[in-house]
């Protein structure tokens, strides 16, 4: 049993699918089901044994508590958060709420049941588990759950590392801590309570900082699905600023399979970054969407999307560019992405138009109806 938070979203809605397609071993989803929360996007999981969705906050001590306590899961995995800047910095609270008070009345409810869990047999115990730093692939864990076979595992961004100038080296795990939107302060202060979490009670915990996701179920807030869906309504393509800023891509199957990777090997402590060695401008982004909407569904009027594209005010503190370094999380645990950005945005714009029912329903907010229909 794993306890997947924010598994409606997403990432961490991928993740839940491709778990349950690989593995029989049963997910709790909680999720707050937010606007980004779409439990249409889980449809194919209705009535399936092995996986099983409750609304509710990352915050609710009691509800966290009482779920740890019934299905005693082996990890926590948490995806649950606030995840858009342009939303951050017209109101940053919601983000301070979830990120950083969710994450630590998490953390709390968590540790907590971890204490409840048995210690380790006598020559396998570390004394606190604070000072355990050898990897425990999850397939070699004795069948018993114990303090030490437990795992929490934090999905964070790289926009902690702030913004890097065009020639600095990517982002390693060594880089400072520079957040510059309320969004990714939000994250950088979730990111040291978990360090300190494990730091100071010996909680097993893992982080991972990620660069940007594309692929299916994205939310049509963020820059790709935006861009396909604005293009097929025939409404304007907004880049903010030159356009010239970089941002680097990751296929969100990959991002999954890096989580699985690090859940199952990752050093107690440690942050793994990850990402493709996909950096992209996002002008570069727009005219590739563009090119694959001429080859895949041209316009009626035989015009090229790209006249579509509308230079707009940029973002207040927009970051110029992020880059992740990889090396860590590929030399030590021997992580490859699977597409490369040419595959991966293919199959992304084709995800968009063979699911217009998906789009129609986030857009029209058909998919809250579907939540109330559902869950409630
Ligand atoms: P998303 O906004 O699509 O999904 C977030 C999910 O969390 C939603 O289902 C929402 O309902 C749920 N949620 C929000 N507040 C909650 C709360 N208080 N309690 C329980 N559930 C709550 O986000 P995403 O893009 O899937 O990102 C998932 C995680 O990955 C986030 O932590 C984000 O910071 C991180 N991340 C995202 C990216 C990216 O490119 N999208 C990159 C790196 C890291
Ligand atoms: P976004 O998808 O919001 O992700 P993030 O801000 O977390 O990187 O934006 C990706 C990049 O695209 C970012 O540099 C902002 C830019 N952008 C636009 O130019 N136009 C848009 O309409 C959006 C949503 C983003």
């Amino acid at each position: 049993m794993i306890l997947v938070t924010g598994g409606a979203g997403f990432i961490g809605a991928n993740f839940v699918l491709d778990w349950l397609a690989l593995h029989d071993e049963p997910v709790i989803n909680l999720d707050k089901l937010t606007y980004a929360g779409n439990p249409e996007t889980l449809q194919s999981l209705q009535g399936n044994p092995l996986h099983t969705l409750v609304q509710g906050d990352i915050g609710d001590v009691a509800l966290v508590s009482q779920l740890l306590k019934t299905h005693q899961p082996r990890a926590v995995i948490n995806f649950a958060a606030e995840s858009h800047v342009d939303r951050s910095i017209h109101g940053p609270g919601e983000f301070i709420q979830t990120n950083i008070v969710g994450t630590f009345n998490l953390l709390e409810s968590v540790r907590s049941y971890w204490q409840s869990l048995p210690d380790e047999p006598a020559k396998q115990a570390a004394s606190s588990g604070a000072t355990a730093t050898s990897a425990m692939p999850t397939s070699a864990m004795p069948g018993k759950l114990t303090k030490a076979s437990f795992r929490f595992l934090h999905v964070s961004t790289d926009e902690v590392y702030g913004s890097l100038a065009k020639d600095d080296p990517a982002f390693t795990e060594r880089n400072h801590i520079e957040p510059n939107s309320p969004y990714s302060a939000s994250k950088a202060a979730s990111d040291h309570l978990v360090r300190a979490w494990h730091h100071t009670y010996g909680l097993p915990v893992l982080t991972t900082n990620c660069s940007n996701n594309y692929g299916p179920y994205h939310f049509p807030e963020k820059l790709i699905p935006l861009l396909i869906v604005n293009a097929l309504a025939g409404k304007p393509l907004p880049v903010y600023g030159d356009g010239q800023q970089i941002r680097d891509w990751l296929f969100v199957k990959d991002h999954c399979s890096a989580i699985r990777r690090v859940l199952e090997a990752g050093r107690l402590g440690e942050t793994y970054n990850v990402g493709g060695w996909n950096e992209k401008a996002n002008l570069d982004i727009v005219h590739t969407v563009c090119a694959l909407l001429d080859e895949l569904r041209p316009r009626t009027d035989g015009k090229p999307y790209q006249d579509q594209i509308t230079f707009v005010t940029d973002r207040p503190g927009h970051d110029r560019r992020y880059a992740i370094d990889a090396r860590k999380l590929e030399s030590e645990l021997g992580w490859r992405p699977t597409e490369t950005f040419e595959t991966g945005i293919r199959k992304t714009v084709q995800w968009y138009l063979d699911n217009p029912e998906w789009v129609a329903h986030v857009q029209s907010g058909a998919y809250r109806d579907w939540v109330q229909k559902q869950y409630t």
